[in-house]
Formats: C-alpha cells, sequence, structure tokens
C-alpha cells in the first residue's frame, strides 16, 4: 500500500496504544510503527493552525521519503526544508521545491548541483555570508546559476542575554539589505527567498517550566521576541525585496505556526515535528500532536521486584543535555525508565506497578524526544491503519542514506 493519508480514520486517543500493540504483535522489538490515523490527524492539523500559510516540511524532522511524499500530497503542504546538500539534491528527484535551510560546504555536493539542471531549477541554498558564495565559487568556477535564500538572525537580544539558536550573524535590515545586494551583483546566484527561524518560539514548549524559568517567564519572553521579530522582519524583508523579487518569506516551526502565521511578512512556515508527535513537543498550551511515531521494546529480563529491563532504549536525542532528550514510556501506564541507569546503549530498565504484571517477551512503547532522529535507528515504520500493520515504510536509513 502507498502511504495515502486521506484513507486515514479520524484519529483518537482512546484505544490508541491497545491498537498499536494489537496490530503489531506478530513483531520483534526492537522496531517503530507508524500511526496512519495519528499522522494524518497532525498533518492536517497543522494545516488549520497554520489558517492559510502554506507549510514547507522540514524533512529533518521525519526522514522518510514516503511519508514526506504522502504529507506533501495534503493540500495546505507545499517544498521541504532540507538540511544537507546532499538530501535536498535527492530529494529533488521527486520534489520540485527544495530550501536548504542550513549552509553547505559540501564540495562534491556542490559541484553535482551546479552539473544537474533539474536540481539547479528546484533546489534553493541558504547563505548568510559573502565568505559562502566564495568557497562556493571556489569549488565550482564560472557555475550556473544558482538559487539563494539568505538567513535573518531570529533570536531574542536584550543587552548581553540571548534566547535563541547561533545561526546567522545577519539580524539588522541593513545587515540582510547589504548582503542582498551582493548576492544581486554577484553572476552565478539568484536571490529568491529569506528564512529566519525562531527556535526561541517554535522550539520551546510554553506550557512547561525550563531549567530556571517557570512557564510564565517563557510565555512572557516569547511575547517580547514575537514583537521584535515581527519588526525586525518586516523591515528587513522590505528592504530584501528592493533589490530582488522574492519567491518566499520563510519562518517558524511547529511551535510557532500560529504566530508565524499571523506575521504579515512570512510566507510560509517551515515545521515537522509536529508530524510524528514527538514528546518535546507535549508542552504546547495550544495544541497537542497525536503521538504519530513510536518504537516497542521487549521486555527480556526481571531484575527486582517492580523492575523489568527492555531491550536497547538508549536513543537519547540531540540537544543541550538535560533528561527531557530522554525517550518517556507511553504506555503501558505507570512505568517509567530508572533513574539510576537511564536509557542505555543495550538494555534500559524501566519501574512502575505495572512492571510485576508484564512477562518476558511483552513490549513497552516509547517515544523518542525528537521526532526525525528515530529514524536514523530503524530501517522500516511499520504503517498501522485501525488495528493493523497494512505498509512498511523505508527510512533514510532503510533507502542506504542517512540525515547526518
Ligand atoms: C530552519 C528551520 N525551520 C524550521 C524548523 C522547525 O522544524 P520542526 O517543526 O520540525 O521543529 C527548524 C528546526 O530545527 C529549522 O532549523
Amino acid at each position: 500500500m502507498v502511504l495515502e493519508l486521506d484513507a486515514a480514520r479520524p484519529w483518537s486517543a482512546r484505544g490508541h496504544w491497545e491498537r498499536m500493540d494489537a496490530a503489531t504483535a506478530d513483531l520483534d522489538g526492537p522496531f517503530a510503527a507508524l500511526s496512519l490515523d495519528a499522522l494524518a490527524h497532525n498533518a492536517r492539523a497543522m494545516v488549520a493552525r497554520a489558517a492559510g500559510t502554506r507549510l514547507r516540511l522540514a524533512s529533518k524532522s521525519v526522514r522518510s521519503r514516503s511519508v514526506i511524499e504522502a504529507v506533501l500530497a495534503t493540500p495546505g503542504w507545499h517544498g521541504v526544508l532540507a538540511a544537507t546538500l546532499p538530501e535536498a539534491l535527492w530529494l529533488s528527484q521527486t520534489v520540485d521545491d527544495v530550501l536548504l535551510g542550513y549552509p553547505t560546504v559540501d564540495r562534491t555536493a556542490l559541484r553535482a548541483l551546479a552539473a544537474d539542471e533539474r536540481a539547479l531549477a528546484r533546489v534553493t541554498i541558504m547563505v548568510d555570508s559573502v565568505e559562502q558564495l566564495e568557497l562556493i565559487d571556489a569549488v565550482v568556477p564560472g557555475h550556473p546559476e544558482i538559487r539563494v535564500a539568505l538567513e535573518l538572525d531570529a533570536a531574542l537580544e536584550v543587552g548581553p542575554w540571548r534566547a535563541g539558536v547561533l545561526r546567522s550573524p545577519l539580524r539588522s535590515p541593513g545587515e540582510l539589505a547589504g548582503l542582498a545586494r551582493t548576492v544581486v551583483d554577484r553572476p552565478g546566484f539568484r536571490l529568491v527567498g529569506v528564512m529566519s527561524y525562531e527556535a526561541q518560539i517554535a522550539g520551546v514548549q510554553d506550557g512547561r517550566r525550563r531549567g530556571g524559568s517557570p512557564a510564565f517567564m517563557v510565555r512572557a519572553m516569547q511575547r517580547i521576541s514575537s514583537a521584535d521579530l515581527r519588526e525586525r522582519r518586516a523591515a528587513a524583508v522590505a528592504a530584501v525585496r528592493q533589490l530582488a523579487p522574492l519567491e518566499f518569506v520563510n519562518g517558524g516551526g511547529t511551535g510557532s505556526i500560529e504566530a508565524t502565521a499571523a506575521d504579515p511578512a512570512v510566507t510560509e512556515i517551515g515545521a515537522g515535528s509536529g508530524l510524528f508527535g514527538a514528546h518535546l513537543f507535549d508542552d504546547y498550551r495550544g495544541f497537542t500532536p497525536a503521538p504519530a511515531l513510536a518504537f516497542a521494546l521487549p521486555v527480556v529480563r526481571r531484575p527486582g521486584r517492580g523492575i523489568v529491563t527492555l531491550l536497547g532504549g538508549g536513543w537519547v536525542a540531540s540537544g543541550p543535555r538535560v533528561v527531557d532528550r530522554d525517550p518517556v514510556v507511553a504506555w503501558p501506564e505507570g512505568l517509567s525508565i530508572h533513574p539510576g541507569e537511564g536509557p542505555g546503549e543495550v538494555q534500559t530498565p524501566v519501574r512502575g506497578p505495572a512492571a510485576d504484571r508484564m512477562r518476558l517477551g511483552d513490549r513497552v512503547w516509547l517515544r523518542h524526544a525528537k521526532a526525525g532522529e528515530l529514524c536514523e535507528r530503524t530501517d522500516l515504520l511499520h504503517l498501522v491503519a485501525g488495528d493493523q500493520v497494512v505498509s512498511t515504510l523505508p527510512t533514510y536509513r532503510g533507502e542506504g542514506r542517512k540525515l547526518l
């Protein structure tokens, strides 16, 4: 079966884990399973949140071509936000609009881009300095016209204090327009877009304490940041539009869809995490993704009362080194990862009242903190519809590839 989101039934949280477990009863863990109904629910919910602004799929948060193509066939979604140039070139074989969201210094891939007419028409690279343009010119002298987007820094800065990720050095409208002028004047490049990613809003839960900051302070930071960015982005985009007719202005991410869609300077939102519903997206106040993707680990031993040990499990997410990067137990209820050992390379003890009811070979379902990274651990996603596995979809890894 080809993955078609139209074939999904309405998703319901009730009985979800029981259905996932029953559908996959014959499979031996560890394995990953994707609920078609929950995925379709998430894809539609994200479109509804965007209220008419189109969504560009952040492929790093999915890492399965079948899933990417199925979501792109859904109204409201258009194009991919890729992470590496090799990935962008590969996806451009089937996707006609691929924005590379991060700068590239990959010489082999740059040569391949310059030699591929279709990719040149479909792929847009990201630039935030003249140095990057010089590198490309040095690698492929006299190259044909390459589509370019510029990144504006979207972080919030108040004096020495900063919230956001360390990406582009271009903060002011003047700085962005300065580089835009350089691109426009430089042979071999065509300026087509602008991007600014407000990670401190899109990737920070507004319903949960973060480090030393209670949730109300997170929300205050996000309100100030939204206002700052709205002003700065509008002025920067207006200045660049004086120099080049932009095809798109990209912003946001899963956690900021509403806020970014409300910014009139933005024409599209890059988002992906909300599709699989990784657990780092559980604590937003405005939306709750369905837990579409999960992995099941078998119980292999019983080290003591109230504890069972699972095979594998150390699939910890990237990012700041805090415990919320660990997977969480989703089902059965009443189990959690043993804090003394954590999710391990070959085994993960879990404890709680449900442990003593479990038998060897029973499965415990876990959710990854970040959606796409799970796909680096498995070749296949078992697609569950209702209480049946209806298909197996290859991940990037299953197609012999990886993101990074
Ligand atoms: C440039 C850019 N846009 C958007 C996103 C949001 O992606 P997601 O919705 O998958 O969290 C990211 C995530 O890191 C990003 O780097």
